[in-house]
């Protein structure tokens, strides 16, 4: 959701600042704008590409600041996009975020005589900067005492035309991320367009101000007072923010299953014991002996990888556990004890309902567990404890390989959690061994792709579909049809099959068409039941079965095999073809695969 990015440095900046803007767009945009002190401000509705289209004149300059922008307060226009500047346009400002009072400080700033041209409540900083600058206050000291008089929620960027070496930075629930160059400096709202720079980052914190010029970083709090903060090493790859030759990173990524599962097991399994090595959780590992419930939040896709985690922990470690969506968590009222975990899930650690969930659950003392891809994030950091997915960094807005590698991280935590309570040794050695072998069958549905592709060809001008699964591939159910939603703007509904005779049967006929996942596992004959139902229906199915199910031929022409594992992780494997099918559908329809149209990839507001 919006980006930034900065540079300050010994090079031309506009190249690296454009190069900035497009390692950014999968976070999904709808205009962008740079700003290069001396040179100028260039903006554009749309693609970083119309940005490009309009540099007529050069653009001199070694330091700048960009920007893409997700509307919240105005259209996407190019008055609107930032970054946004002072009345004297010395101070540009680009932001993240939300400024909740900016129209009480926009009030104020208009008696003085400050003129808006945009209807942004990023402009309202730049306004406040200049009035701080104007009362003779020095740049670092404008900005600070310009964040003190705001409300709401920042990861900005402040550039000031008579200080063109120097960049400043601020956070306050939106992330922001430094990247420590050899003589050159950037800030960015993640660390992928960093990655191609520097590996060594520092992550801000909420109410810190960094200052950067080419050779130095200082760090603040808003009470101006200096504070130490180490660099961290990040261990992705420049070349995993590259396509490698894919036509999308939706593909790249799902792709990826084999390796992700490899990566988020690594190190961690001990088959012979049944027992896995979780350094993350050992910290609080008597704390969790003592806990007697689980609440799992999350968000979109992660919401349905705990919706799974839920089944695995209360099968497989006897615990009860209810999931919940972030934003609906932290408006009722949790009962929430020290004996409770909460246990966030999040790819981009930086999910602002999922972030505020934690606060509360901590608030009341529960200890707080993550399940989070991106290492530095806020939730890691303010989560008691929890579990890194080492899925790499995803760029497709619609999240594949994370999930996968957050349900692995479930069935790990399942068993850390199973084992230190009723789990079996023998359970405990089944569950690891048949994690081992789960990429070796990821890679083998990967092989199905034609048969994928050639149905989504077949089916390519249904407008409804309905997907169906039970147990725990009731929640892949869900997710396959947010993928199919998200990807191909077709409307598609998950359900539980059991539910299927309380209402959603009424939707079937002959244009109708069934994803079902009919698995050889404990819910097997009552899927075929409801498979029949539809048929009945004349509603075309098209099964997800286990591989060498013969009795699904005469159910439908259109099966995905799967090979078999055991129920619990049937999941990692059933979602593969749903992601594969989704992604056809929507190249079938030549849609922006990556970056689908009003959606972002981090939601940091809420
Ligand atoms: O970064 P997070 O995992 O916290 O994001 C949560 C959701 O916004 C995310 O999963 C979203 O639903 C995806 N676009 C789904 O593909």
């Amino acid at each position: 959701m919006c980006g930034i990015f900065a540079y300050t440095g010994e090079k031309e900046s506009l190249p690296i600042l454009i190069d900035g803007l497009t390692c950014l767009e999968y976070r999904g945009y709808d205009s962008a704008g740079i700003f290069i002190p001396h040179s100028g401000l260039i903006k554009s509705v749309g693609a970083v590409d119309n940005l490009k289209k309009k540099l007529s004149k050069a653009m001199p300059g070694k330091s700048g600041i960009a920007h893409l922008r997700w509307a919240t307060h105005g259209e996407p226009t190019e008055a609107n996009a930032h970054p946004h500047c002072d009345c004297n346009k010395k101070i540009y400002v680009v932001h993240n975020g939300i400024i909740e009072n900016y129209k009480e400080l926009k009030n104020k700033l208009l008696l003085e005589g400050h003129i808006f041209i945009s209807e942004t409540d990023t402009e309202v900083l730049a306004h406040l900067i200049e009035h701080y600058l104007s009362i003779k206050q020095d740049f670092e000291k404008a900005v600070i005492s310009a964040l003190k008089d705001v409300r709401g929620t920042y990861g900005i960027s402040v550039s000031y035309d008579n200080e063109p070496e120097k960049i400043i930075a601020a956070r306050f629930g939106a992330p922001v991320v430094l990247g420590l160059g050899d003589r050159e400096n950037f800030i960015a709202s993640d660390a992928s367009p960093i990655l191609r720079h520097t590996k060594n980052v520092i992550y801000l914190r909420d109410g810190e101000v960094a200052v950067i010029t080419p050779k130095t970083h200082r760090i603040y709090n808003l009470d101006s007072a200096e504070v130490t903060r180490d660099k961290q090493i990040l261990d992705w790859d420049a070349d995993q923010v590259k396509k490698d030759g894919y036509e999308h990173f939706m593909l790249k990524e799902i792709m990826e299953g084999p390796e992700v599962v490899e990566n988020t097991i690594r190190g961690r399994l001990i088959i012979e014991e049944g027992q896995v090595k979780l350094g993350g959780l050992e910290v609080v590992a008597d704390r969790l002996r003592q806990i007697n419930r689980i609440i799992i939040v999350g968000c979109g896709t992660a919401y349905y990888a705990g919706l799974v985690g839920e089944y695995m922990l209360e099968e497989y470690a006897g615990i009860p556990v209810e999931v919940e969506i972030g934003s609906e968590f932290r408006y009722r009222k949790p009962i929430i004890d020290k004996n409770t975990v909460l246990l966030a899930i999040s790819q981009s650690g930086e999910t602002a309902d999922t972030l505020e969930a934690i606060r509360e659950a901590k608030r009341k003392g529960a200890l707080t567990l993550g399940i989070v891809n991106t290492v530095g994030s806020t939730i890691t950091r303010e989560t008691d404890a929890g579990v890194h997915n080492h899925a790499g960094p995803e760029i497709g807005v619609a999240s594949t390989k994370a999930f996968i590698s957050q349900l692995t991280a479930l069935a790990l935590v399942t068993l850390f959690i199973g084992r230190q309570r009723n789990m079996s040794l023998s359970v405990g050695q089944e569950i690891a061994k048949e994690i081992k072998l789960l990429p070796k069958k990821i890679k083998e549905i990967l092989k199905s792709v034609d048969d994928i592709k050639a149905i989504a060809k077949k089916y390519k001008n249904s407008k409804d579909f309905l997907y169906v699964g039970r147990k725990y591939n009731y929640p892949i159910a869900l997710e396959g049809a947010l993928k199919l939603k998200e990807v191909s703007y077709i409307h598609a509904e998950g359900y539980g099959a059991g539910e299927m005779k309380h209402g959603p049967l009424a939707m079937i006929d002959e244009k109708f068409p069934t994803v079902a996942i009919s698995l050889k596992d404990s819910v097997y004959e009552k899927m075929l039941s409801n498979i029949q139902e539809i048929r009945a229906r004349k509603g075309k199915v098209i099964i997800i079965a286990t591989k060498g199910d013969k009795t699904l031929t005469d159910f439908s022409e259109d099966i995905i095999y799967i090979p078999k594992t055991i129920e619990m992780l049937s999941p990692i494997l059933s979602i593969v073809p749903l992601q594969l099918l989704a992604y056809y559908f929507a190249l079938g329809k030549k849609l922006n695969v990556d970056r689908p149209r009003n959606l972002a990839k981090s939601v940091t507001v809420e």
